[in-house]
């Protein structure tokens, strides 16, 4: 061999390396139900396909508001080593100014998505996100104890307390001291304005803020919803229901030690598990409302990829997001994780319904959910939510009445929004 093809062949070589683009890539993940290991086996499927890349994944607290405390500190340093965020519905807006805009990346692909997924991921023209899953919640009931009792599916709040109550007592009596009525998320964060947003709505009492930017929350009637959840702490609920979230809550479901839920689908799969002594035993239906006449209300939630700016390998991070949302991993999620697609052709897919029917069934809900008042407070959402799961978590630990909690949440507010969202 010459020098010169020496030369050559080492040249050509540094040139074929030059063109893979290797990538260390991380992503983070809150630790809900079996999250972190179905993303850990997306992800070895996307190193099978591009090997050149590693993937490292991150995880976090299952609390939406906690990885959100984290995730702001860490973009606005300007954090280079976090290079995929998964995002809630709601924080959009308030990430938007960190995050890549997938536009252009995603031209081809957008139409199969649901618009109005897509434009809860839209601030300011720049598409923020893509979306992974779309969440809206059950009444999960367990039927073998309804039939057992001979009530039927509760359609009020208050009957849903009086048939937990009643088949509750049974229960006990009948030597579960564990048994209770009704298991949900109580805890001072995210979760409980979710909650607390489906009490107040599906009893005529608004959504907080309105669409339009008004301030609704100081009513009679969501009062009452948050003076009638609370008589359900200590009563049909345990007192603990006041640190729950949604793991909490499906814990105790799934030892078979309540009679009814309120979650996300992610516990519909994981309820029929093998593991799980409710499996076969309960179904879903939607939550209950104030009184005849008023329309259920379950809170839209769902979770998205992002791509943060400072990650030097916004190629690979872009071609990771878009593998992790694809119809193909979308049909996986949806089966093995009963988590609602964002692509409308999952839908229809027979395999899904086969597996999972509770996502078919969902498809209605999810489009008829009450978005939390993101959209409206935009930059400052993460405030009112606070303050709003701060008077609900006041009212329910018996520190004043709905009324009084709901006259000094509007004057905060009212503060809070000063000239203009
Ligand atoms: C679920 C929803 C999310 C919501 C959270 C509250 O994860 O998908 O949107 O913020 O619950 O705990």
């Amino acid at each position: 061999m010459t020098m010169k093809s020496l030369m050559l062949g080492l040249l050509m070589s540094v040139s074929a390396v030059a063109t893979v683009q290797a990538a260390d890539l991380q992503i983070v993940l809150g630790d809900t139900g079996t999250g972190l290991k179905f993303l850990q086996s997306q992800v070895d499927r996307y190193m099978a396909q591009y090997p050149e890349d590693k993937v490292t994944i991150v995880p976090m607290p299952s609390s939406t508001t906690d990885q959100f405390g984290q995730y702001k500190l860490w973009l606005a340093a300007g954090n280079a080593d976090i290079d995929v965020y998964t995002t809630d519905v709601i924080w959009a807006p308030q990430l938007a100014d960190h995050l890549t805009d997938l536009t252009e990346a995603t031209k081809d692909i957008i139409g199969g998505y649901f618009p109005a997924i897509v434009e809860s991921q839209t601030a300011n023209g720049k598409l923020v996100a893509l979306p992974s899953f779309t969440d809206a919640p059950a009444l999960y009931y367990r039927k073998d104890l309804l039939e057992k009792y001979n009530k039927p599916v509760p359609k009020t709040w208050d009957e849903l307390a009086a048939t937990a109550k009643e088949i509750m007592d049974g229960e006990r009596a009948a030597g579960n001291k564990d048994m209770w009525g009704f298991v949900w998320q109580g805890n001072a964060y995210e979760g409980l304005t979710c909650d607390a947003l489906e009490w107040v709505k599906s009893s005529g009492g608004g959504q907080i803020v309105e669409p339009d930017g008004t301030i609704s929350i100081n009513n009679p009637k969501a009062a009452a919803a948050l003076d009638r959840a609370k008589g359900w702490v200590g009563t049909i609920s345990p007192e603990g229901v006041l640190s729950y979230g949604e793991e909490e809550s499906r814990g105790v479901w799934q030892l078979g030690n309540s009679v009814f839920m309120r979650n996300w689908p992610y516990a519909y799969g994981l309820g029929n598990g093998a593991d799980s002594a409710v499996k076969g035993k309960f179904d879903v239906t939607t939550l209950p409302v104030g009184a005849e006449g008023d329309s259920p209300a379950a809170t839209l939630g769902g979770w998205n990829l992002a791509v943060s700016k400072y990650s030097p390998d916004q190629d690979a991070a872009i071609r990771l997001v878009k593998f992790l949302s694809s119809p193909d991993e979308q049909k996986r999620r949806a089966i093995e994780q009963t988590n609602l697609p964002t692509l409308m052709a999952t839908y229809d897919d027979p395999d899904v319904a086969a597996a999972a029917p509770i996502i078919p069934l969902w498809k209605d809900v999810f489009l008829n959910a009450v978005p939390r008042p993101s959209g409206p407070t935009k930059l400052k959402y993460n405030e009112v939510s606070s303050l709003f799961w701060s008077a609900v978590h006041d009212t329910l630990s018996g520190k004043g009445s709905g009324a009084d909690n709901l006259e000094l949440l509007e004057a905060k507010l009212t503060e809070l929004k000063g000239s203009g969202w």
